[in-house]
């Protein structure tokens, strides 16, 4: 008896999260309005997260973007990555799939079990959610305005702390290093003459773009993606911008001259 009083004490210890069996669910399909209304009464913190998270609003994704428009697997399958890269493409997926986590996730792919809670140890290397949904935030659990502390919790998960600092610091300095070459090219930029033409308008785009790349090459852990598509290409992007202003000014100084001799 006492034996049995002991275990039961234990049980809520090991019970995960207090979610119902698929088939006990009602089983929809529902429409995205009756998916907030009713898990709004349910979990007002989660819809909460969401909508001041980045996938709500008109652009975004709806709960089914992620989780389909049935109760049938639909944690499961919001946890593969495929969920998010199939809206995702480009540099967000493209620089995860060349970091160490990528590659492992990718490998493991068919071990995984995706029906595990995206909490720390479930996983052996962390996919898109692991990361950006973790422990069910809605929100971005990887935004900048959560803080480092957040992101040091979840990495040292699987690393040691002494280790994670250490990439939080070097990311820091290439961010730093990124957002000098940023603010000097758009010195550069906006001290020729207006309006700015179409050539320098474009090659700001390039500016930014690439200063996005430096912060995924970072924020996955990808140094080749930020080797080929990060750094190097910002300094691609200053060359450019020294020989445009460069043609430019002396076209002006060109005409100028043109009209000085024509006025004479
Ligand atoms: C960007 C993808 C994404 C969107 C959008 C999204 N979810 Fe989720 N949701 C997830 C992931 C991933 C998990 C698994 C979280 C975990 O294991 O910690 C999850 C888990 C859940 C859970 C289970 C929580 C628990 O206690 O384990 C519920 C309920 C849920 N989502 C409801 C919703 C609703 C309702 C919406 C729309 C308002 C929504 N989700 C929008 C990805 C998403
Ligand atoms: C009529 C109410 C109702 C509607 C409508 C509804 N749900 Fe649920 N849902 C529930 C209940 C009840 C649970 C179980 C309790 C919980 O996990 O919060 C649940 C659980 C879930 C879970 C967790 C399942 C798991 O295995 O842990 C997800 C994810 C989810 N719902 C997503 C959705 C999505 C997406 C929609 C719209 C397509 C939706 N729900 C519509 C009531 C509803
Ligand atoms: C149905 C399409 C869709 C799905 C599925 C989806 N997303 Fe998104 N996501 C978007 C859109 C649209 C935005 C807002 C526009 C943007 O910034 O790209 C966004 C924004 C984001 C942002 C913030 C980007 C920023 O610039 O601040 C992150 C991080 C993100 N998603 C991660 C994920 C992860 C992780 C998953 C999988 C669990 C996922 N998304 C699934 C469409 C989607
Ligand atoms: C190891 C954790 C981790 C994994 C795995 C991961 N991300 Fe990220 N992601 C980050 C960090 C950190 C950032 C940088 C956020 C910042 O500093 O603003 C980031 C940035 C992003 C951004 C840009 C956000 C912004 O503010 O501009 C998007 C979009 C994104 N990730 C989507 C994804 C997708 C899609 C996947 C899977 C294909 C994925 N991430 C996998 C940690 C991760
Ligand atoms: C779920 C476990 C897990 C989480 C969470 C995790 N990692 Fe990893 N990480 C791994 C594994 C496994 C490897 C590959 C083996 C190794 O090199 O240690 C790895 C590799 C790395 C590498 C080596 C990359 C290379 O090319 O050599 C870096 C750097 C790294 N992780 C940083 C981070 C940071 C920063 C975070 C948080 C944003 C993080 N990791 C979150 C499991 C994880």
């Amino acid at each position: 008896m006492k034996g049995t009083l002991c275990l039961l004490m234990l049980l809520p210890l090991f019970t995960p999260h207090p979610t119902l069996a698929d088939d006990l669910l009602p089983p929809g399909p529902f429409t995205e309005s009756e998916c907030i209304n009713c898990h709004n009464e349910l979990d007002p913190e989660l819809i909460r997260q969401w909508r001041e998270g980045p996938h709500a609003g008109t652009s975004g994704s709806g709960c089914s973007g992620c989780h389909g428009d049935r109760h049938t697997g639909s944690a499961g399958t919001a946890r593969e990555d495929q969920v998010c890269t199939g809206c995702h493409e480009g540099p967000a997926s493209h620089s995860y799939a060349t970091s160490k986590h990528g590659i492992i996730t990718r490998l493991a792919k068919r071990r995984q079990d995706w029906q595990q809670p995206l909490q720390r140890g479930n996983y052996r290397s962390p996919g898109c959610s692991y990361c950006h949904l973790h422990d069910r935030d809605h929100g971005d659990t990887m935004a900048s305005s959560q803080g480092p502390e957040v992101r040091h919790w979840i990495c040292s998960g699987c690393h040691s702390p002494r280790y994670v600092r250490e990439q939080f610091a070097s990311g820091k300095r290439q961010l730093d290093i990124a957002d000098l070459k940023l603010s000097e090219g758009e010195t550069l930029i906006s001290s020729t003459i207006e309006p700015e033409p179409d050539m320098l308008l474009s090659l700001r785009q390039d500016l930014i773009r690439h200063r996005q790349n430096v912060l995924l090459g970072v924020g996955h852990q990808s140094p080749d993606y930020q080797w080929w598509h990060g750094q190097p290409a910002l300094d691609g992007d200053l060359i450019r911008i020294r020989d445009a202003i460069y043609t430019l000014n002396r076209t002006e100084n060109n005409a100028r001259n043109a009209t000085s001799i024509e006025k004479d």
